[in-house]
C-alpha cells in the first residue's frame, strides 16, 4: 500500500504515520526528518537544505525529488510506504506519479486555532525523533523521551513567525495539490480536530478497505 499523508503543519501527519507503520509494517518517510536529520549530521545535503528549514521555506523540488525517488528504491519499500511531507507541489506530485503513484492520498484538516495549539506544545526527541506534546502527548518524564531518554527540545522551525511562513506556503500548494488527487480519485479527506486517540482509528478504519 502506497500512502501518501497531506496536511498542514502540526495537523498530525508523523503520529498518524507512525501510528499506521506499528499496525501495517510499512516505513514512514518524512521528508521533513531526513532533512533536520541531515542538518544535524552536517552533511552536504544539510547543508544545502538548513537555510530553508530555518526559514520555513520549501526546499527546491529537484532536491527533494531526488531524495524521495532514492529513498522508495530501498528494500523496506517494496510492500509499501507511507509519504508524510511530500509530494507538497504539483511538481512534487508529477514526478511521483512517473517513479511510485500513490494508491491513496489522506487529506487532514483542523481548524487554524488546533493547529496553532498542536504546534507550540511540540516537543520531539532530539536522538530519536519520537514526536510528544506538552499537553496532549506527555512524556512520563518532562523533557525525557520514554523510548530511548533522550532530550527533548523544540524543532528550530515551531518558532512563531517560521510556523507562519509554512501555514502560508502550505496554503498556497494546498489547493492545487488537492485538485491533482482528487480528480484521479485517490483522495479521502479526514477530520482531525479530535484527540490522536479519536482520530487514528478513523485512519485505520479507511486502511481496512486496502490492505
Ligand atoms: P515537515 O517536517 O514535513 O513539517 P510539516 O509538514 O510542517 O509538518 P509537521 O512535522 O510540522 O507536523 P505534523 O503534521 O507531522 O504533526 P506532528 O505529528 O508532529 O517539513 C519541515 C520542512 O522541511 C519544511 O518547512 C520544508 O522546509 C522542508 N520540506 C519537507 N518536505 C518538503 C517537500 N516535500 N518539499 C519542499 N520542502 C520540504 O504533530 C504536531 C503536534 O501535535 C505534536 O506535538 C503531536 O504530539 C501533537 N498531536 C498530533 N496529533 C494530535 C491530535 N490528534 N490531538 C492532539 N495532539 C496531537
Ligand atoms: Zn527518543
Amino acid at each position: 500500500m502506497k500512502l501518501v499523508f497531506i496536511g498542514p503543519p502540526g495537523v498530525g501527519k508523523g503520529t498518524y504515520a507512525n501510528a499506521v507503520r506499528e499496525k501495517y509494517g510499512i516505513p514512514h518517510i518524512s521528508t521533513g526528518d531526513i532533512f533536520r536529520e541531515e542538518v544535524k549530521k552536517g552533511s552536504e545535503l544539510g547543508l544545502k537544505v538548513k537555510e530553508y528549514l530555518d526559514k520555513g521555506l520549501l526546499v527546491p523540488d529537484d532536491l527533494v525529488i531526488e531524495v524521495v525517488k532514492k529513498r522508495l528504491q530501498e528494500e523496506d519499500c517494496r510492500k509499501g510506504f507511507i509519504l508524510d511531507g511530500f509530494p507538497r507541489t504539483v511538481v512534487q506530485a508529477v514526478a511521483l506519479e512517473k517513479f511510485a503513484p500513490p494508491d491513496l492520498v489522506i487529506n487532514f484538516v483542523a481548524k487554524p486555532e488546533v493547529i496553532i495549539e498542536r504546534v507550540s506544545g511540540r516537543r520531539v526527541c532530539s536522538v530519536c525523533g519520537a514526536i510528544y506534546h506538552v499537553k496532549y502527548m506527555p512524556p512520563k518524564v518532562p523533557g525525557v523521551c520514554d523510548k530511548c531518554g533522550g532530550p527533548l527540545i523544540q524543532r528550530r522551525d515551531d518558532k512563531p513567525e517560521v510556523v507562519r511562513e509554512r501555514l502560508k506556503i502550505f496554503e498556497e500548494q494546498f489547493t492545487p495539490i488537492i485538485r491533482f488527487y482528487s480528480e484521479k480519485g485517490r483522495l479521502v479527506t479526514i477530520e482531525a480536530n479530535e484527540q490522536a486517540d479519536v482520530v487514528i482509528p478513523r485512519i485505520l478504519e479507511i486502511l481496512k478497505k486496502y490492505f
